[in-house]
């Protein structure tokens, strides 16, 4: 395992150290959130975004923020590579009580963890990757970025199984998102996603994307997408902060177009590695 340097609950140790009760209410009951944030050169992308999201997570499960955004920041910055593209993951669960319970017990600490990985370029960026549509069976606040992941897994896990790279969920025959990302579309000339709602999470890549398209007059529309017209779509992607975007070649085993990395993702891709760049 590799040893690296993470954070939990107030001080920093080698990860193979990091230890958390078994009575964690993560552990028993999923019961916690998470972000996760890409770092470019050592500069936290949107860090203000996903701040706004962490405490969006938050309120809706009823967890006090245990840090500000400046002591979020203050935690984070020490265990940054500025020579390295990063992700750093920050999960917060509502801690350890004395018994399994499902209410909420009184007055427990919360279980603060945060760790940094180097991001591998994800390998289907310039040839795209194979999706299937799986039907979305997920709980009704999606828009909470929950560490109760299980439908998610099952979903991505159903793909990866069938050869695919990503699950494309599909509920009353219309298209939320990817079993980890953002859905985008390119449908008669125009940019589609789905619009924000508690049926998918607010993606921080997919408001940049949406941001980069009015900036640079590419045709943009938030709005739903049902499955038949994905499967006759001349582009699909999906988008995440850990993938950025990533052309669909093949989507239910046939070719998306002519099964190559489409002009509306060559263009918006080349707006969203020259964005990265001019981040401060
Ligand atoms: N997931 N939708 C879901 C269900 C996701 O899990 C993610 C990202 C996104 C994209 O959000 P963003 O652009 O802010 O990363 C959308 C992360 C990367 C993960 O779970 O590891």
């Amino acid at each position: 395992m590799q040893n690296k340097t993470v954070y939990l609950n107030g001080d920093y140790m080698p990860l193979n150290e990091a230890r958390i009760s078994v009575l964690d209410r993560g552990f028993l009951f999923g019961d916690g959130i998470y972000e996760v944030i890409p770092v470019y050169s050592g500069h936290l992308f949107h860090f203000q975004e996903h701040m706004e999201r962490l405490e969006h997570s938050l309120a809706s499960i009823r967890l006090a923020n245990p840090h500000d955004r400046k002591q979020w920041l203050k935690i984070i910055t020490p265990l940054l590579d500025a020579n390295q593209d990063q992700s750093v993951y920050l999960q917060i669960t509502r801690g350890a009580g004395d018994k399994r319970d499902h209410a909420f017990p009184e007055k427990i600490a919360p279980t603060v963890f945060v760790m940094c990985s180097n991001i591998v370029p994800f390998h289907g960026k310039n040839t795209g990757i194979k999706a299937i549509s799986v039907d979305d069976n997920r709980w009704g606040l999606c828009s909470v970025k929950a560490i109760t992941l299980l439908a998610n897994i099952l979903h991505r896990q159903q793909a990866v199984e069938q050869g695919c790279e990503e699950a494309i969920l599909v509920k009353d025959g219309y298209v939320t998102e990817g079993a980890a990302s953002n859905v985008f579309a390119v449908i008669d000339g125009i940019l589609v996603t789905p619009p924000k709602s508690n049926e998918i999470l607010s993606g921080i890549t997919r408001d940049v994307i949406v941001e980069l398209a009015k900036k640079n007059n590419i045709p943009c529309s938030e709005e739903i997408i049902s499955l038949d017209a994905l499967r006759t779509a001349d582009e699909i992607w999906i988008t995440s902060s850990t993938r950025e975007i990533i052309p669909v070649v093949e989507f239910d085993f046939k070719s998306v177009a002519d099964g190559k990395p489409g002009p509306v993702f060559q263009s918006m891709n080349q707006l969203f590695q020259a964005y990265k760049k001019s981040m401060p």
